[in-house]
């Protein structure tokens, strides 16, 4: 339920579609082909969430990704810089780091296939291992190959693009503005949970952006989000709003149910909310920040899920999500991180089951493409989105 998606008209009095606009083809989610085009169009040149800064705090402690078929190692040099590399040995192209994180134990990454070893800053080569270099074998031609790298309020981004530059507009689809207020350069990670799902990373996306489905996949949501009983995203989403303005009724103008504190089992906070946050963000009762194709971070009044995506095949997607909490709710005796977790890994496996029915149904053979209704206007801002970057 994304609320930083801009709209498809911002002058139109309701955020809905007037015309019945046309799905991308079926086969966009199943070709093999159309999978390697995003890929390369869009995976491959976008900035990506990895992880939080902190889990890569001290010097020689690393991470690896897989976007697609593209192996990635982000290190921190011992010179204490943040750098990423393709997990690739310029020798005969082993994979070089193996686990999912770790530290290494030198100043050297060593390959563990014939163990050339490459400095763990700049990636150079240091040493081979054959008895003597051959002639026009220079080993400053065979460094790691970089990827760019981009570091933003705690969170690590990478970008397979060569050229790419680092800005906070190429990273958010707009400014998250809406979770300035949320500390989150200070925040840490309370718990990860990562889980495999049965559809294309678009089926993700489109689901997150509309709440159609919400009073029948997420009963429990919608008593803690009245709105999305409704199945609207935003309270301006049907004609007639403005007649419900004034009502102070969450059923209409958004926000939380009263006696919600936050999005819970229990609706509780515990007494731990987030200090600092403006009228308006209480009011809202919660925010987001979209980085496609990567990411989403919900923000929250005790504690923000940052959901990352990373395709693993055309009808196969990682989805790993990010509970973080301020260091003293985190650790505060009376505080469980149980209630929050617990709910937003209940509304997760709502999402991802109907994901995965959605992905089983689109291979029938007489569907060419689905059909977007009033509501589902986030998912034509998506759809246009990754068509500019297809057909640029
Ligand atoms: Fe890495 Fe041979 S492939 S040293
Ligand atoms: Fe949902």
């Amino acid at each position: 339920m994304p609320d930083d998606i801009p709209t498809l008209s911002p002058d139109a009095n309701c955020n809905a579609l007037k015309t019945a606009e046309p799905y991308p083809p079926t086969w966009w989610y199943y070709d093999i082909d159309h999978y390697t085009r995003e890929l390369d169009a869009i995976w491959l040149r976008s900035w990506l969430y990895v992880c939080r800064s902190a889990e890569l705090a001290e010097p020689r402690m690393y991470q690896t990704i897989r976007i697609g078929d593209q192996n990635i190692v982000i290190l921190r040099g011992y010179d204490g810089e943040l750098r990423a590399f393709h997990n690739a040995c310029r020798h005969r192209g082993s994979l070089l780091c193996t686990e999912q994180k770790g530290k290494l134990v030198s100043k050297l990454l060593v390959c563990p296939y014939h163990q050339w070893s490459y400095a763990a800053d700049d990636g150079h080569l240091v040493k081979i291992s054959s008895f003597a270099e051959p002639q026009g074998f220079n080993k400053e031609d065979y460094s790691l190959f970089p990827v760019a790298v981009g570091e933003w309020r705690g969170c690590v981004f990478i970008n397979l693009d060569a050229d790419a530059e680092w800005t906070l507009e190429a990273a958010f689809v707009r400014t998250p503005a809406t979770i300035a207020n949320y500390p989150l350069e200070t925040m840490v990670v309370g718990h990860t949970w990562c889980r495999e799902m049965d559809c294309n990373w678009k089926t993700f996306w489109e689901n997150f952006s509309e709440c159609l489905h919400c009073p029948n996949v997420h009963p429990e949501l919608g008593e803690l989000v009245p709105q999305f009983k409704r199945r609207v995203v935003h309270f301006k989403d049907q004609p007639g709003w403005e007649d419900h303005q004034g009502s102070g009724d969450p059923l209409y103008t958004g926000g939380l149910a009263d006696g919600v504190e936050t999005w819970s089992m229990d609706g509780s906070a515990q007494g731990h909310v987030i200090e600092g946050r403006s009228s308006e963000d209480i009011e809202r009762g919660y925010s987001y920040a979209t980085t496609l194709p990567s990411a989403f971070i919900g923000a929250y009044p005790d504690h923000v899920r940052i959901v990352r995506l990373m395709p693993m095949g055309p009808e196969k997607t990682q989805l790993v999500a990010e509970w973080l909490f301020e260091p003293e709710t985190l650790n505060a005796p009376d505080y469980d991180p149980a209630n929050v977790i617990d709910f937003g890994i209940l509304v997760m496996e709502q999402d991802m089951a109907v994901c995965d029915l959605n992905q089983a149904g689109l291979h029938a053979k007489p569907m060419d493409a689905g059909v977007l209704m009033p509501e589902e206007y986030y998912i034509k801002a998506i759809h246009d989105w990754i068509r500019t970057r297809l057909d640029p």
